[in-house]
């Protein structure tokens, strides 16, 4: 038996828990649910991250103390884990007893290993607020296309990249006031100290590609102090035998992880250290996104070493969610909450459909919510549920529940029993996507066999009972053997089933024969596209509040005769996309054309010329977005090659106008 402990990374407790969040949650419940049912010893921890500025300026802005807001978002945060099935076995906070003991004694091992150093440095400080501010929280005006508002390091009109010391007329978002440079005293761990365990711990094998690539590039760029500490007002830790010096919010983040097994171990009299001690035989994984890999493979290998602690035997990155191809977005109603779509949909759904998705690499993962209906109804409804409910009916009605007391086909059972070896090698390897097509496809098989069998046939026979009954057994033996494989990603279901079939859902079970079975109630219902419009709908702010009025412009009277008909499929070859105007510039020679720069997404650009240019001055144009035809056969200009069109209204000249879509529209999406 295997003694593993496994981690998620901690939700901050200034928000909610959302769809992104949970492919990972969901992602780590499921594998440790299998870890589990393989009857290996196996913990799941995590906690909230309570620290940082943000939390400490949240609670400030409600009138509420730190430790007030922490409580609030744990018990929301605890209700959505708990009705998405994510099941820790304990969920703890960094801002704890074991937590500060832990950071403190990392702290001092790093310090006695003469690993931490001091240095003075200069940041933006808010005179007003009196205090030091973090990149995000200063604002000004990018330093390349003038655009208001910006805040830290990018811009999001034009997508220039700088230091926030770079924007200009910067403010502080907290006051208004105008940052000064201050200095103050830091302390940094000398990660350079660690390059060889590094080194050596990249090559221990059980690290993802992308992950031990990454740390490759890290010691090619050679390896920074990593500053760990923040001056005061903050909320988190002090750092010991300082005046008025805390600790950064990542540094007793990861400790958490320990924070939260100590908590654990002291309420189920388990060994610490059989899992932390420098030489624990213990597997110990973090589940993390791609986003912190940094923060994983880098730095808390370095703390783990200087506090004398086991290191990691591996870190499992993910990659992020997208909702129909795009980031989520609050204005096209996909920056869905865990509560909203629990307020709208079965959570199993969502389960299922991140299972079907998931693989081992940090690939980002698509929830097309036009293929998760259809995904989740074919499979799971179409095809799972289908095989109990042609079976069930005719148990309970003809045979008072009970089973037969054989199999009819006892090799298409046992060929179901020894798929279960591929199909645990796969969750074992988190390839839950080639779990989930070796599970539907033998439930293909079961479906086939009762097509084959037809027991609605035989049923309306004369003297076919034995021959029904055993049908019937057999079909709702194969149900629960897919169940009892499909029971880390759906455990309300499986747990329906086992209730039904009046027996466990264990890994390769043996066939239910001569068994009495209870009365089959509907273990899933169907996806309807209403309830997804609906969570959409709900998940959308309102921006109308926000939104500037667009300047009234008078309509053209002199508008041409509508062209005669097309067919619907020559409209279709155009394709029509939505553009962002990244640049726009007078042509030297040319009397009616701009040069646009459209960004048409995925890192996609296109060169147009427009003849727009009696119409708009072409820095107003800069951060537009507009709808383009993307697939205009590219043409040699005077000027160069035009790769596309815009499009425009109005009779010509200074009264033309381009289109643009309303907010939310993104670019690259196509226009329908
Ligand atoms: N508090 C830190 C983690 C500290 S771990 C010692 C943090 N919190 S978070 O709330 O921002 O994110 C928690 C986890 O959710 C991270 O692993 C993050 O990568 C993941 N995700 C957050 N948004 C996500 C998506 N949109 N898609 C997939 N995973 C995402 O980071
Ligand atoms: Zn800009």
């Amino acid at each position: 038996m295997r003694k593993i402990l496994v981690t998620s990374a901690l939700p901050y407790a200034n928000g909610s828990i959302h769809i992104g969040h949970l492919v990972e949650y969901i992602q780590t419940d499921i594998w440790v649910r299998f870890q589990k049912m393989q009857g290996n010893e196996c913990y799941y921890v995590c906690a909230n991250d309570a620290h940082g500025t943000p939390i400490m300026l949240r609670a400030q802005k409600e009138g509420i103390t730190p430790e007030e807001l922490i409580a609030r978002v744990h018990t929301e945060h605890n209700q959505d884990f708990q009705d998405f099935s994510v099941q820790f076995d304990n969920f703890y906070s960094t801002h704890s007893d074991e937590n500060r003991h832990f950071s403190s004694l990392i702290y001092k091992g790093l310090q006695a290993g003469g690993h931490i150093i001091q240095k003075t440095i200069k940041q933006a400080y808010d005179p007003e607020k009196q205090m030091f501010l973090p990149d995000r929280f200063i604002q000004g005006e990018c330093p390349r296309c003038g655009a208001k508002d910006q805040y830290g390091d990018n811009c999001e009109v034009c997508g220039a990249t700088y230091s926030p010391t770079d924007l200009k007329n910067p403010v502080s978002a907290l006051s208004g006031a105008t940052p000064i440079e201050k200095e103050s005293e830091h302390y940094f761990v000398n990660l350079a100290d660690f390059e060889n365990m590094l080194k050596e711990w990249t090559k221990s094998g059980s690290l993802q590609p992308e992950v031990s690539n990454k740390l490759g590039e890290w010691f090619t760029d050679g390896l920074q102090a990593w500053d760990i500490s923040r001056d005061a007002p903050y909320f988190g830790f002090q750092i010991p035998d300082t005046e008025n010096k805390y600790f950064y919010v990542w540094l007793d983040a990861p400790i958490g992880y320990m924070a939260s097994f100590k908590n654990l171990c002291d309420q189920k009299g388990l060994n610490f250290d059989e899992f932390w001690a420098e030489d624990s035989e213990a597997e110990l994984y973090h589940f993390i996104g791609k986003d912190i890999i940094y923060f994983h493979a880098l730095f808390w290998p370095a703390m783990l070493t200087g506090g004398k602690f086991r290191k990691p035997t591996s870190i499992f990155a993910h990659g992020f969610l997208t909702v129909d191809g795009y980031k989520m977005s609050k204005s096209r109603g996909t920056f869905i909450t865990a509560r909203c779509y629990l307020d709208h949909l079965n959570p199993e759904y969502l389960r299922y459909y991140y299972a079907a998705k998931l693989t081992p690499n940090v690939d980002d993962i698509d929830l097309n919510l036009e293929d998760f209906i259809q995904r989740v109804n074919s499979d799971l409804v179409g095809k799972v549920v289908n095989i109990a409910s042609r079976c069930a009916g005719f148990i309970t009605k003809r045979f008072g529940g009970m089973l037969a007391d054989a199999l009819p086909d006892v090799a298409l059972y046992d060929s179901f029993i020894e798929a279960g070896a591929e199909i645990a090698q796969d969750y074992e390897a988190r390839n839950y996507n080639k779990a989930m097509r070796g599970i539907m496809a033998l439930a293909d098989k079961a479906n086939q066999y009762i097509d084959e069998n037809k027991p609605w046939v035989i049923a309306k026979e004369e003297g076919k009972d034995a021959e029904l009954q055993a049908i019937c057994t057999q079909g709702l033996n194969l149900f629960r053997v897919l169940m009892s494989y499909l029971t880390p990603i759906l455990p309300p279901m499986s747990q329906a089933a086992e209730n039904f079939l009046n027996a466990p859902m264990v890994w390769q079970p043996e066939a239910l024969l001569n068994h009495k079975i209870e009365k089959f109630k509907p273990l899933m219902k169907r996806i309807e596209q209403a309830q997804v419009d609906k969570m959409v709908d709900a998940s959308k702010e309102d921006l109308a509040a926000t939104q500037p009025a667009a300047a009234p412009k008078k309509p053209a009277n002199d508008n041409p005769p509508i062209a005669d008909v097309i067919a619907y499929d020559d409209f279709a070859k155009v394709d029509l996309r939505i553009a962002k105007i990244v640049n726009a510039e007078h042509v030297e020679g040319a009397d009616k054309l701009l040069q646009l720069t459209l960004d048409i997404g995925e890192e996609n650009t296109r060169n147009v010329f427009a003849g727009i240019k009696d119409a708009y001055a072409p820095e107003t144009l800069i951060g537009r977005y507009t709808v383009m035809v993307a697939n205009l056969a590219p043409r040699k200009m005077r000027f160069g090659i035009s790769e596309g069109m815009v499009l425009a209204a109005g009779p010509g000249k200074k009264d033309l106008w381009i289109l643009s879509p309303d907010e939310g529209a993104q670019p690259g999406m196509k226009v329908k």
